[in-house]
């Protein structure tokens, strides 16, 4: 399934339904373009409105932008709020009784969650927080498995001015570890387990082995909220229970005021280096762009039942889950589980089941339900879904074709959004009543948002040609700074050598067709995208070469029918090159490895072993021949200034 070739040659355009367009907050493409030129003529004003009209303030701004001193931007900086009464609070005088959270177990139980019922479990939590001595501008790891209690956390953080920092279930306690040391995190928020597809697996006790690492003496308190019942260990002094932490709390708590550019999170990313980095987020800008992009790409309605499927450890589970649909008013259903438990209809019947009316999710997870069974949307009555959504890697044609046709029965369009962690939110995706849709291509820019295809000098490249993607001009959702490094933030997205700094560099290459169409083709630095997962190259070699039977590692990615793109790693033994069961016993033993340091996700696709690795003779490792390789393309690169050509014929080789 070759993404990029079937990108190219897609013509077919899909404009919404009459149906569509008539209920749609914003209804022509005449409309996207008013408010493109609203914000081309006066940018302040432009922002200053859609913050005045979205955000309740404790204490008003006057200041919209300040750009004195870039890449370092705020916005709104003298205003004051709370996230968390912008998204509970504000709903109690109107809908209390409304459902916020429709929460679906793996198992298939479900538990309904009003506002009112939200916000006093948010109240008693921060004040459980309180009773810890966490403050606001303390850190905290939160590790949870997919549950309401997720997000109660995140808003009890947020109510107290406590900076969250949530690390996806899946990783390591190696992966938690340099987290929660780089956070300097005063506690951990977990569970004992999780639960997903039919499994239970530990969080307490990867928390327990974490902390045992060294260098967490920040860490003063460990709060398990009890799911599974299984036996934990357990430290006193440092340890308690959930139930026991909200015992008493009142069910109420004042909101601390912060300021508008005070860090609501920080969100760990990989990048090109082998360290993750800590995204920092603002409160205000943040927040303001969950919902403005709720009310355009989503074209949020009160009567919606909202269902973004991502983790609450990714960027799309905080701002499509955690903060977006409940400061919209929404009601949204948290799912647990996996989408292939107990069978591949699960998204499905959970769509007939609650009535979902926007359902968002990944490519990857579009695809594996194509394989598993294309067919099966037809058993279940899915006639409550209005539009769809996807996020996290380029949607091939095909299953784009397949999700409008046989999930949103040529009745719902799709919203294929482009944006980052960085981001924070949506940046180049269709308003589905005003921008025809084109399979493949995440349409244009959000109006405000100043998105081109650059080369290297910063000028715009012709349409139909490739380039880097870029942001230019600052925007209120926007990435502050990485955690205690601003000179990485500086170096990694205003570099001075593209563009001279000037804009932000997304890391993505894209084209723009005739129309304007932004088409987006990959990453332009080391970062892999497995499964809608971004995984630096540079974190699986570390990870390899720490293991002692390892002297050198190159990892790259190839394509991957479900995956988008798999993991494919280059080893280089300390020993002998190994040969049949014993290469194939190695590969094994390394593919545990990798998963065990870093998470299953990273987990390496294909190990192949060489004498050494494809070098120039000034010792840089060639990785487009190893692209090649992992591809079983025929070597067409010149290869004279390779030091040992012989080598390529050994990494031909996949170790069955
Ligand atoms: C990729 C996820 C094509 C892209 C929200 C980006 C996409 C990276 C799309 C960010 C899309 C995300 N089409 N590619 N609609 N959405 N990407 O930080 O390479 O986990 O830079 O944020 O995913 O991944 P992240």
């Amino acid at each position: 399934m070759s993404t990029i070739e079937s990108v190219l040659h897609e013509t077919r355009i899909f404009a919404p339904s009459t149906k569509f367009v008539e209920q749609a907050n914003l209804a022509d493409i005449e409309a996207y373009r008013a408010l493109c030129a609203e914000a081309e003529r006066d940018y302040p004003a432009f922002w200053s409105k859609l913050a005045q009209q979205h955000i309740l303030w404790h204490k008003p701004f006057t200041r919209v932008l300040n750009d004195s001193e870039p890449p370092f931007f705020k916005w709104f900086e003298d205003g004051e709020l709370n996230i968390s009464y912008n998204c509970l609070d504000r709903h109690l005088a109107n809908q209390p009784d409304k459902i916020a959270i429709i929460f679906e177990a793996d198992n298939g139980d479900v538990n309904h969650c009003t506002y009112r019922e939200l916000y006093q479990r948010v109240c008693q939590f921060a004040n459980g927080l309180k009773a810890l001595d966490i403050k606001k501008g303390d850190r905290i790891i939160i590790y949870m498995p997919m549950r309401i209690e997720a997000v109660i956390a995140m808003q009890a953080c947020a109510r107290i001015g406590a900076i969250h920092s949530v690390v996806f279930g899946g990783f390591s306690a190696k992966s938690l570890h340099e987290r929660i040391v780089d956070a300097g995190a005063a506690a951990v928020i977990t569970a004992d387990e999780q639960t997903r597809g039919g499994k239970n697996h530990p969080l307490k006790a990867t928390v327990d082995e974490a902390l045992s690492m060294g260098d967490t003496d920040s860490v003063k308190s460990v709060v398990i909220y009890k799911h599974t019942g299984v036996d934990i260990a357990w430290q006193n002094n440092r340890d308690i229970w959930w139930h026991d932490l909200i015992h008493g709390k009142q069910g109420e708590c004042a909101p601390e005021w912060v300021n508008a550019e005070h860090p609501l999170f920080t969100l760990y990313t990989s990048g090109s280096t082998g360290k993750p980095k800590g995204v920092q987020h603002s409160s205000a800008g943040y927040l303001l762009g969950t919902m403005i992009s709720m009310q355009w790409v989503f074209d949020y309605k009160p009567t919606d039942i909202f269902w973004c499927t991502a983790d609450v450890g990714w960027i799309t589970g905080h701002s499509y889950v955690a903060y977006g649909p409940l400061a919209m008013g929404a009601t949204q259903v948290i799912f647990e589980g996996i989408p292939t438990y107990p069978d591949a209809g699960r998204f499905w019947k959970i769509i007939q089941q609650h009535k979902v009316t926007t359902f968002y999710t990944a490519p990857t997870a579009i695809r594996s339900l194509i394989k598993l069974g294309a067919d099966l949307p037809q058993q279940y009555d899915l006639s409550s879904l209005r539009l769809l959504g996807s996020v996290g890697e380029p949607i091939n044609p095909e299953a784009w074709m397949w999700y409008y046709t046989v999930v949103g029965q040529s009745r719902c369009p799709i919203v294929d959004t482009w944006w980052q962690t960085e981001t924070g939110c949506h940046m180049i995706a269709p308003i589905p009543g005003a921008i025809p849709l084109k399979p493949g291509s995440c349409t244009l820019p959000l109006p405000g948002i100043s998105a081109a295809v650059v080369d290297e000098a910063g000028h715009d490249v012709e349409l139909g040609k490739g380039g880097f993607l870029v942001i230019k001009r600052p925007f209120p959702s926007q990435i502050r700074t990485l955690w205690k490094d601003p000179a990485r933030f500086k170096k990694t997205y205003f570099p001075e050598d593209i563009c001279g700094g000037r804009y932000y560099l997304a890391g993505d290459s894209a084209h723009r067709d005739k129309e304007g169409y932004f088409w987006i083709m990959g990453r332009i630095d080391d970062v892999l995208n497995v499964s809608g997962h971004r995984l630096g190259t540079m974190e699986i070699e570390s990870a390899l070469v720490a293991n002692p039977l390892v002297a050198e590692a190159a990892v790259v990615g190839k394509p991957h029918e479900i995956k988008g793109e798999a993991v494919v790693a280059f080893v280089v033994l300390k020993g002998q090159r190994p040969h049949g069961a014993q290469a194939s016993e190695i590969a094994g033993t390394l593919r545990e490895w990798v998963a065990r340091e870093i998470g299953p996700i990273a987990r390496p696709e294909e190990i192949r072993f060489g004498d050494n690795l494809p070098k120039t003779r000034s010792g840089k490792i060639m990785r487009r021949l190893l692209r090649s390789l992992a591809k079983g393309e025929e070597i067409t690169q010149d290869t004279s200034t390779l030091e040992n050509p012989a080598i390529l014929e050994q990494l031909k080789q996949p170790v069955s």
